[in-house]
């Protein structure tokens, strides 16, 4: 065991940390830099909450089932501290920022409350609970950035996610982001590319951008001018082992010519977008202040197929807006059909307090948003499932990234981020190999070595 140091910085046991993330791909890199953070106090993450010395709930506050779920989960997490005794509670994310006081008030024996800005803080704030006392809340937007107080983060596998953008400035009239978020913040391209460089030196091959707006990236670039998100995705292909790039979340609006034009024009970057659009009729998407029309989206998808033939694209759907007519909803399925999604998120209309779709009227009855909703997901997974049979036969390159459920069987992940399966050698993790689709299962497919390379590797 390596030289690990309590809270008060004397040497101590390794101590045990859970997070359990809920939501988005940000809070999976979030709960990543958390764990880092607390690494160099002894903090060593474990898969279960029961007898660990601390236990960090990072949030999601985008629909009230999301949020509701973390108040059942730390009614199941009270009496596990009742037990230990002397374990920490710590509720982070967008829960924490919107609810911080009714978390302290509902649930009186956590002890930590922080938000998505200030988990560099972490370290002091477990200090200061761990001498006991009142609970800390810490819901800031401070004015230094988190990142450059963060340790460099290391793969833990052959993908691997980089946050260069937070916040959200397009206040979409459903949503809490730019609520529990912030404004819109771009990393500089030099602290990014250091840290791609360090994910790749630990074992990356795969790099997702994550950010709220991903494509609404513009951050200062190295001789001070402002790169968009395509210079950005540019200039990361030309370091050395990184072998894919992708991009999420991006917004039509942000979707303009230079990105669209990498996508023919850089190996790296991967033939799937997710491209949310969360609704196909005009109306809807003005009163969401979504800034696009149908059409607009339409062209922008004709464009990047221009660009890319083989684009494969997905999508976010809301169901029963307020004001939504069937009429709406029609227009909505219409896009649905002539596009062709090939995996997608559909999601019930939630208001949520504090934005301004919550207060619209008409709302649309729970029993109308759920039919439309059933409607919605059956042609969504017809098209999914018709896309993954259309695989079978054909051979692409996929990324092992580890072992899969059946002793003797890998999974990796195609350049359509669809899980496929294959029996082979763990030594084969980490290599980008021709397979040939064989087989579709529920979600995944099923693999054979493509004959003409088997059983090549590439390392
Ligand atoms: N109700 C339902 N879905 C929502 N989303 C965001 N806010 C809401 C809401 N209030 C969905 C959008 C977004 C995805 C991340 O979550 O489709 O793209
Ligand atoms: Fe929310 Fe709209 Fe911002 Fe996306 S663009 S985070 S949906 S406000």
């Amino acid at each position: 065991m390596g030289d690990t140091r309590d809270t008060n910085g004397a040497p101590g046991a390794r101590k045990k940390l859970f997070i359990k993330t809920y939501g988005c791909q940000m809070n999976v890199y979030d709960s990543g830099r958390m764990a880092d953070v607390l690494a160099p106090l002894g903090y060593a993450p474990t898969d279960t909450p029961d007898g660990a010395d601390m236990v960090i709930l990072n949030t999601c506050h985008i629909r009230e089932k999301a949020a509701e779920k973390v108040f059942s989960d730390l009614g199941r997490i009270r009496p596990l501290k009742q037990a230990k005794g002397d374990m920490l509670v710590a509720v982070a994310g967008c829960v924490a920022q919107a609810e911080g006081a009714e978390i302290m008030a509902r649930a009186p024996f956590v002890d930590i409350v922080l938000g998505p800005q200030t988990y560099h803080r972490l370290p002091e704030m477990v200090a200061r609970a761990a001498r006991g006392g009142k609970a800390v809340l810490d819901t800031e937007f401070p004015t230094e950035p988190k990142f450059d107080h963060l340790p460099a983060p290391r793969a833990d596998g052959p993908t691997a996610f980089l946050s260069v953008q937070e916040g959200c400035d397009k206040f979409c009239t459903f949503c809490v982001v730019p609520y529990t978020r912030g404004a819109e913040y771009s990393r500089p391209t030099a602290d990014i590319v250091r840290e791609a460089r360090g994910l790749i030196a630990s074992g990356a091959r795969e790099i997702t951008l994550l950010g709220q707006n991903v494509n609404a990236y513009h951050g200062e670039g190295a001789s001070g001018a402002t790169w968009n998100l395509a210079r950005l995705i540019r200039a990361l292909a030309e370091i050395d082992g990184l072998d894919r790039i992708r991009y999420t979340t991006s917004h039509p609006r942000d979707m303009d010519d230079a990105l669209i034009k990498a996508h023919g024009d850089v190996p790296q970057l991967m033939p799937f977008l997710h491209l949310p659009v969360q609704s196909g009729s005009d109306k809807i998407l003005e009163a969401m202040n979504r800034g696009h029309t149908r059409d607009d989206f339409r062209r922008i998808v004709h464009k990047l197929r221009e660009a890319r033939p083989d684009m494969a694209l997905s999508s976010d759907f809301i169901a029963g807006y307020p004001g939504e007519t069937e009429r709406d909803f029609d227009d909505t399925m219409e896009l649905i059909n002539e596009i062709g999604f090939v995996q997608s998120f559909s999601f019930k209309y939630s208001p949520r307090p504090g934005t301004p779709a919550a207060l619209m009227r008409p709302q649309v009855p729970e029993d109308v948003k759920a039919a439309r909703l059933g409607l919605m997901q059956q042609v969504l997974d017809i098209q999914l499932r018709n896309f993954n049979t259309a695989c079978v036969g054909r051979t692409f390159d996929v990324l092992l990234i580890g072992t899969g459920r059946y002793p003797g069987q890998l999974v990796g992940r195609s350049p359509y981020l669809q899980a496929v399966h294959i029996m082979a050698d763990s030594q084969h993790i980490g290599a980008i190999v021709p397979l040939k689709i064989v087989s579709v299962e529920s979600y995944s497919l099923g693999a054979v070595w493509a004959e003409t390379t088997a059983p090549a590797i590439s390392a």
